[in-house]
């Protein structure tokens, strides 16, 4: 097959780590004789610098040539000024809304040889396996802000449409039917109306369209708790914009790392944009130190989702198994032992990729 694909690396370590999802492509090309080609785009805070634009007309137009687009991470303390008029921030909420891409699939599995690197205990998240689907272009992220009394009152409004939800539930519910068919949605319908337009619509969309899948309400604070005293309990998970973005960071605490954790952008096209869920880690960038499997099982998320290329997403997500089960790890994981650096983690993903039988 040939694929493009449109790499936005971005600040921090997104360039570094978004190197080792391309070497770990190519791997894939080589090892099942596709042809992938690339190109890079800015976005962020290096396009600030650069253009003064962080989502440049160009970068959007080549994203949507594209096949896939695989992003690093953007933003830092050069760009953090609370009175910035532009922020990178702006270009990575840009393009989710640009494209189309309302849902955010961000799973969380545990990997049997890192489970006693979690900071939790192993009775607790081994055999974690939870899909988190974060409503993406919606909510409080995209309804706007008022500034009043001369800057001394400031309002975030949150807002979701009935149609929003509609489609993030039966998003989230077509993937539940392909699991175990349990739906858990997220609000804070004891508290907020707009989660009780998400609640109301949430129950109405599973009676009438997926009455073979079990849905549960919990309200967020809650759930921050169940997520760390039984994981095991969920399967996929449905929410709004914010709470799925802090679910999931404390969420990945179940596998052990922030730096493990990947994420697919879809809309209701085949183009999608895969990242990390984490950020540009200013405080390790450039050091060679950040962990690229978060942004390579980005990479095979593009490959199942955006290309149908099921076999090879399963081959990189098993050789980052096998990569880990040898015993290889960034200092993210290490647990004060020993630790190999970003470049070397991507070699040994791609040379696993390489080395493995044909499936
Ligand atoms: P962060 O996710 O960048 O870092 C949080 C902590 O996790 C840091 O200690 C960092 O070193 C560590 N970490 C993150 N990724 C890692 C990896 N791959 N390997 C090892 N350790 C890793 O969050 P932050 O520090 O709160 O935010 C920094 C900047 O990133 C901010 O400007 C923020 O807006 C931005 N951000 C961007 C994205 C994105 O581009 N998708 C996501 C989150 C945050
Ligand atoms: C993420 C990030 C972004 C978000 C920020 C950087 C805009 O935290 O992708 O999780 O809040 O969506
Ligand atoms: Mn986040």
């Amino acid at each position: 097959m040939n694929a493009h694909f449109a790499l936005l690396p971005g600040d921090g370590i997104g360039p570094e780590i978004v190197q080792e999802a391309r070497i770990a492509l190519d791997a894939v090309a080589d090892r099942y004789g596709h042809d992938f080609s690339y190109s890079e785009h800015p976005i962020g805070g290096c396009s600030i610098d650069a253009s003064g634009d962080p989502l440049p007309a160009a970068t959007i137009e080549a994203c949507r040539r594209a096949d896939a687009v695989i992003l690093g991470a953007v933003g830092g303390p050069k760009w953090s000024d609370p009175e910035a008029p532009i922020r990178p921030e702006d270009g990575l909420l840009a393009i989710r809304k640009e494209l189309g891409l309302y849902a955010n699939l961000r799973p969380i599995k545990t990997f049997e040889a890192l489970v006693d690197a979690s900071p939790l205990r192993r009775d607790i998240v081994d055999g974690t396996d939870i899909l988190f689907v974060r409503e993406l272009t919606g909510g409080i992220y995209f309804g706007g802000s008022t500034t009043s009394d001369g800057g001394d009152t400031v309002v975030d409004h949150m807002r979701y449409t009935v149609a929003e939800v509609e489609r993030i539930v039966r998003f989230a519910a077509s993937a539940a039917r392909k699991r175990s068919r349990r739906l858990t949605s997220v609000d804070k319908a004891n508290v907020l109306e707009v989660s009780r337009l998400w609640r109301r619509v949430t129950l109405r969309v599973m009676a009438e369209e997926f009455p073979d899948v079990a849905l549960e309400t919990v309200l967020v604070d809650a759930m921050a708790m169940h997520l760390l005293s039984r994981p095991r309990d969920f399967d996929v998970v449905v929410t709004g914009n914010l709470f799925g973005d802090i679910l999931t960071d404390e969420a990945s605490m179940l596998p052990g790392s922030l730096g493990l954790l990947a994420s697919a952008s879809l809309g209701d096209g085949a183009l999608g944009v895969y990242e990390p869920i984490h950020g540009s880690a200013p405080d390790i960038a450039g050091r060679g130190i950040a962990n690229p499997l978060g942004a390579i099982l980005s990479a095979a998320l593009a490959l199942r989702h955006s290309l149908g290329l099921d076999t090879e997403a399963e081959a990189v997500e098993s050789a980052v198994d096998r990569v880990l089960t040898a015993g290889l790890r960034t200092q993210d994981i290490a647990a004060g032992g020993a630790a190999i650096g970003t470049a070397a983690m991507g070699a040994a993903v791609a040379e696993e990729l390489r080395a493995e039988n044909p499936l």
